[in-house]
């Protein structure tokens, strides 16, 4: 019989796990309950708890603590917080047989990541990695395309993430994801990239080479006179793009980026924040190592090819994926929101927008969330189009690709995988 309301525990409150997971239970309170919290930050656990009606003892500060006190208080858990906490939590949870939504990237190194995954795979419940571009309407419309035989075999994608400008100084600059101490940027940025490229290709990855580098946001490029941080008097602030003024105080500004920050209220709070935080630092004086463009290219089974592109310095967000088939040519650019499918012969041209591409990831977080609440509630899992298996390709893609960037050489997947395997 189908649950009513599923009931989740959030692990990490952070900017996903607040304003995407919780604002979801908020937008639908008869789907989905958080019925527990585990935050570390005191500010954030409590007014996570707040805006959840979540009472004292469903607030935890470590996971030790919740895991230790309790048997299985929910149905699932979903966790939230950054690469660097994802091993020890998925295999608690997996322990305690919760259905589980996991951020990407799994986690900070290949050998952390087959070793969930290798978990993942002999677990009976529930496991979604958060791919959710998967769910979002334009990569389902051109899966079912693919699907319906009429556009031929696959012989070529060509795919791109375009980050805009501020979006790339936030989070790969100044932000969270900015130093391959933690993971490099094809692993933060560009596994949900290789995750889609394997998605709609559905074959396995084989040979990897890939090219890139830190370009522009590096110390010579200051302007003269530039103080460590904006707010500190910067002679150029009139003419740099990346001034907090312009990037955090805009009505488009995006609310992730402030929820990076903490529990910000208001725009003094802001101000003072970004006087002395990470994200208040010039973009040429920060501990960035990332690169700012990388290219990839990618040779699968039967003989695809397919070519990825990241670049950093855009003024429009968006991904664009176009696909070569022997009868005909499928593109997408999610500015337009439109997909243009066309055949060969008969000779045909589609052109058309799917429906429900709005909100956060043009749909993708509301659908991939709308799909686990729907597996716990009716056990249906063929709603889980997210499996472990292909999740870990789409990493080993990653890893492979840097590998090759780093030491200038061309990757064999499979190899790769098994002196992985090897070394654990
Ligand atoms: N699917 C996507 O499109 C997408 C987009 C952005 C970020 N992400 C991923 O989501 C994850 C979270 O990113 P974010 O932007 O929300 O970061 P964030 O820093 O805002 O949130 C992470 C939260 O986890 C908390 N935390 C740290 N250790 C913890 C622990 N042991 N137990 C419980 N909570 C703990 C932190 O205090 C923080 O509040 C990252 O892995 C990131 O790569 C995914």
């Amino acid at each position: 019989m189908a649950k009513d309301i599923v009931k989740i525990v959030l692990i990490g409150a952070g900017n996903r796990g607040r304003g995407v997971f919780g604002q979801y239970a908020l937008d639908n309170p008869h789907r989905a309950q958080f019925v527990a919290v585990v935050e570390p930050d005191n500010e954030k656990r409590n007014s996570f708890a707040a805006e959840h009606k979540i009472q004292e003892s469903g607030k935890y500060k470590t996971t030790e603590e919740f895991f230790k006190k309790n048997g299985k208080i929910a149905d699932a858990v979903i966790i939230a917080t950054l690469e660097t906490e994802r091993l020890n939590i998925i295999l608690e949870a997996i322990n305690k047989n919760y259905d589980i939504l996991v951020e990407k990237p799994l986690g900070c190194s290949i050998a952390e990541i087959i070793k969930i995954t290798d978990a993942a795979t002999c677990f009976k419940g529930i496991f979604a990695v958060c791919h959710q571009m998967r769910y979002m309407a334009g990569y389902a419309a051109i899966k079912s395309l693919l699907s319906s035989g009429r556009f031929g075999k696959i012989i070529a994608m060509q795919h791109s993430e375009n980050l805009s400008y501020h979006h790339m100084a936030h989070s790969f600059v100044r932000g969270l994801f900015n130093n391959d101490s933690m993971t490099p940027m094809i692993l933060a940025k560009s596994c949900h990239d290789m995750d889609i490229m394997r998605y709609l290709i559905g074959k396995r990855p084989l040979k990897i080479s890939s090219f890139g580098s830190l370009n522009y946001f590096k110390k010579e490029n200051a302007p003269k006179g530039a103080p460590d941080f904006c707010l500190q008097g910067c002679p150029a602030y009139k003419d740099c793009p990346y001034d907090v003024q312009k990037i955090y105080f805009q009505e488009k500004t995006d609310s992730a980026y402030i929820r990076q920050m903490g529990v910000i209220k208001n725009n003094d709070q802001l101000f003072q924040a970004l006087l002395n935080n990470q994200f208040g630092r010039c973009v040429f004086k920060c501990d960035n190592n990332v690169v700012d463009h990388q290219v990839v290219q990618i040779e699968f089974e039967d003989g695809i090819t397919a070519s990825f592109q990241m670049a950093g310095h855009n003024f429009y967000e968006r991904r664009i994926t176009k696909i070569s088939l022997t009868n005909g040519e499928i593109y997408f650019d999610f500015n337009e929101g439109m997909i243009k499918a066309c055949t060969f012969s008969p000779i045909s041209e589609d052109v058309f927008k799917p429906a429900g591409m709005e909100g956060s990831h043009m749909g993708g977080d509301k659908a991939i969330m709308d799909a686990f609440v729907d597996a716990i509630a009716t056990g249906e899992r063929s709603r889980i189009i997210t499996p472990v298996e292909m999740s870990l390709d789409s990493h080993l893609m990653a890893f492979a690709a840097e590998k090759a960037r780093l030491n200038n050489i061309v990757i064999d997947v499979k190899e790769f995988e098994s002196q992985c395997r090897a070394n654990i």
